[in-house]
């Protein structure tokens, strides 16, 4: 966790409260993003719009079949919605049986993610579930290449797709008619196509849950949500707010339910992931970046935001936890009954964080409440209270309808 007040300093400095502004001022001024077009004396085209077909396209694959949209569903809130990656943690790709190692995430949200950094307290920042993508842009170049996503040979053969697809002029009349002529610039170009269309259309950041209605004086909270509520902020009992704040990081900013911080959980092995079929491997979050090595950064991963949490199972970056009670619960249990979610050895003695190599087991978190009990402490919160929490976390749902 972070300091609130390192925070939102931290977050003046690297957000550039500009850009949340400017983002805003789009979302009012026209709802959608637009760019006018370099072309003169065509008919403009917004850089959005064509992004936007670009994420929706299932052509783009190899073979055909998958889009960004396949694993990030806006209709929940831009995860998977497959039954299958739901109830094995990781999503298949538009190879059939070949899954990628991580959860995934929803991509609401992050237009609001500061780039990658450090401060005082550790690393902060970047996309993935390790922070090793800058931007959305950078991010967006993963996927198309990606042998276990859209799996296409090259960055040529994704550039050949868009060149043939239906909005292939539009997109040149975005950049200029001669964009497809050198393929890593075009290949640059279709990713900041979708980025722009991830930054600008209001559905990425609509804020409009019931909590924001509330913030806003215009629904009430139940008295069940209202206690879930207090509970997830008070320091002695849930203190989820520590990492994921409930209060707003700046005026043109709602609550986003993330400091961006990174820390190691000691999340339970998920054994249907098929990389973990073999017992060397662990994913090691901060560490396994290829620009890191520091031990202290092992089994780190980024603080996601809670807003949609309720419609975006699995959780955690290894999909472990398909229920969101189970993972409150695992909060507040973890270090009092490791028998609930770790399994026992040859010899029946239970192997606490087992997703984790011994050496770096010291990194866990077990100061911070609520996970800072022992075997015989009472938990953070009792039954009734994680329900409570739970309904809190419902009302972080976004489309809302006021009664
Ligand atoms: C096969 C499923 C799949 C497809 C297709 C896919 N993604 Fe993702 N996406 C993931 C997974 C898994 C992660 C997390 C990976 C990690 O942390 O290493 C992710 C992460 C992201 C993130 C960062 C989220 C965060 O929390 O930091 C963004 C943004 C994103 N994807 C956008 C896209 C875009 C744009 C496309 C299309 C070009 C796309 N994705 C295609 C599965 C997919
Ligand atoms: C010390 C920091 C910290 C505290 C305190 C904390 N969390 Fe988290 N939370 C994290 C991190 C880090 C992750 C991601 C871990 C991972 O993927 O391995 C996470 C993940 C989650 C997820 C999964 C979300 C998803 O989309 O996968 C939920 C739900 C969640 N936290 C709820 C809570 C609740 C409820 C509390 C309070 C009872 C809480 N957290 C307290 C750091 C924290």
């Amino acid at each position: 966790m972070r300091s609130m007040n390192t925070f939102t300093a931290t977050l003046k400095q690297l957000v550039v409260p500009v850009s949340i502004a400017a983002l805003f001022t789009l979302f009012t001024a026209c709802g959608g993003g637009s760019e006018a077009s370099p072309t003169a004396g065509t008919q403009a085209v917004s850089k959005a719009a064509v992004g936007e077909k670009i994420f929706f396209d299932t052509s783009l694959s190899e073979p055909a079949g998958m889009a960004c949209a396949t694993c990030h569903d806006p209709a929940r809130a831009f995860t998977d919605s497959h039954a299958l990656a739901i109830s094995m943690g990781v999503s298949e790709g538009v190879i059939p049986g070949q899954f990628g190692g991580r959860n995934t995430p929803t991509i609401a949200y992050h237009v609001l993610t500061p780039v990658f950094g450090f401060a005082e307290e550790g690393p902060y920042g970047g996309l993935f579930h390790d922070g090793r993508a800058a931007t959305l842009a950078d991010q967006a170049g993963g996927p198309p290449t990606n042998p276990v996503e859209m799996h296409n040979p090259d960055m040529a053969s994704y550039v050949d797709k868009v060149k043939n697809a239906a909005y292939a002029d539009d997109f040149k009349r975005v950049w200029g008619n001669d964009v497809f002529d050198n393929v890593a610039d075009a290949y640059s170009k279709i990713t900041a196509t979708v980025a722009e269309f991830e930054k600008t259309d209001t559905r990425f950041a609509p804020f409009s849950s019931k909590f924001d209605y509330w913030l806003k004086g215009r629904v009430q909270l139940s008295s069940d949500e209202l206690d879930g509520f207090n509970l997830f902020n008070a320091r002695d009992k849930g203190n989820c707010a520590a990492c994921h704040p409930s209060i707003a990081p700046s005026s043109a900013t709602p609550p986003l339910f993330t400091d961006f911080t990174y820390d190691a959980l000691g999340v339970p092995r998920n054994t249907a992931i098929p990389a973990n079929g073999d017992p060397n491997y662990f994913d090691l979050g901060l560490c396994g970046r290829a620009d890191f090595n520091s031990p202290t950064l092992c089994g780190k991963f980024k603080v996601p935001t809670l807003r949609n949490v309720a419609v975006t199972a699995p959780y955690f970056h290894n999909g472990k936890f398909s229920n969101l009670r189970d993972v409150v619960k695992f909060y507040v249990t973890r270090d009092i009954n490791p028998e609930l979610w770790y399994p026992p050895d040859g010899s029946g003695n239970i192997v606490k964080f087992d997703d984790m190599p011994d050496q770096y087991k010291t990194n866990v978190n077990i100061t911070e409440p609520p996970y800072d009990r022992r075997p015989g402490d009472l938990p953070a919160l009792t039954d009734a209270e994680i329900d409570h929490v739970v309904a809190f976390l419902n009302t972080l749902t976004d489309g809302y309808i006021l009664p």
